[in-house]
């Protein structure tokens, strides 16, 4: 399984700060936002990953991170997304990276205090489709939220609704068989004028293929002066999956 980092978007809640660097470089509490979905995708033992990103500090991802090897991963790649046209528009960009795998989307700006290697292990099992990691959130309305039926299955996930139906969010975190890019190719963008993973993820429960989780531990994004700040809290005082970075690479001590 290969994993694919979406670390684009003009980081527009969180100007100032992202007037002069992408959203993803920012720090949480000691190391870069970006560093933390390497290391989930690391615990899960993907290492072989992509990041796209886009904009005008690109280049700095590669000042960062370079090959990948401080950080222990085996094949670092990059593609970069022009325009603004959404999470399912940057995963377009990963089709030949993916070469036919199963792939793990990890959201650059989502932070977790636990590991996924469960589901991944349970996702590696699964003949075909899509896994989702849930979690219950006090503020629905700010994510995908998913509606789940008597049987404990999803009937349906609504981008940002103004009146959720249940408080379990779909994290920033998917798992999808190699079908998620033909779907990708069929979106429309939404209002916000975007092609949204909330649409890729319908269709597999269309298809009746899409499985889904609650995580373990606390999860975050980091996208908003509020969220970021949280998420600096929670690693601070919480031993995040961080902990186990192989070293504070850059660190000098
Ligand atoms: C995106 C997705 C949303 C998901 C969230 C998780 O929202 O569209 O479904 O719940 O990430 O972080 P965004 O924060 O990019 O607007």
């Amino acid at each position: 399984m290969k994993g694919i980092i979406l670390a684009g978007g003009l980081g527009s809640r969180l100007r100032p700060l992202t007037l002069v660097t992408n959203k993803h470089l920012l720090p949480v509490y000691d190391r870069p936002m970006i560093y933390y979905p390497i290391q989930c995708l690391l615990n899960a033992g993907i290492d072989e990953v992509m990041i796209v990103t886009g904009g005008e500090h690109a280049g700095d991802f590669l000042k960062l991170l370079k090959n990948g090897k401080d950080l222990g991963v085996k094949h670092l790649a990059y593609a970069y997304q022009e325009g603004e046209g959404g999470i399912a528009d940057a995963l377009k960009l990963a089709e030949d990276f993916a070469d036919g795998e199963k792939i793990c989307v990890v959201l650059g700006d989502n932070v977790i205090e636990g590991n996924i290697r469960q589901a991944a292990d349970d996702f590696r099992a699964q003949a075909s489709g899509a896994k989702l990691l849930l979690k219950e959130v006090p503020d629905p309305h700010r994510f995908g939220v998913a509606e789940v039926g008597g049987d404990g299955t999803i009937a349906s996930i609504v981008e940002k609704p103004k009146d959720p139906k249940s408080n379990l969010a779909v994290t920033g975190i998917y798992f999808y068989d190699n079908d998620a890019f033909s779907i990708c190719q069929t979106l429309k963008p939404s209002d916000r004028g975007e092609l949204e993973i909330t649409d890729v993820n319908n269709e597999y429960i269309r298809r009746g293929n899409l499985t889904s989780e609650v995580l373990e531990g606390w999860w975050t994004d980091a996208g908003t002066h509020e969220s970021l700040y949280r998420a600096t809290k929670l690693v601070a005082e919480g031993g995040a999956n961080h902990m186990s970075l192989p070293a504070k690479v850059g660190a000098s001590s």
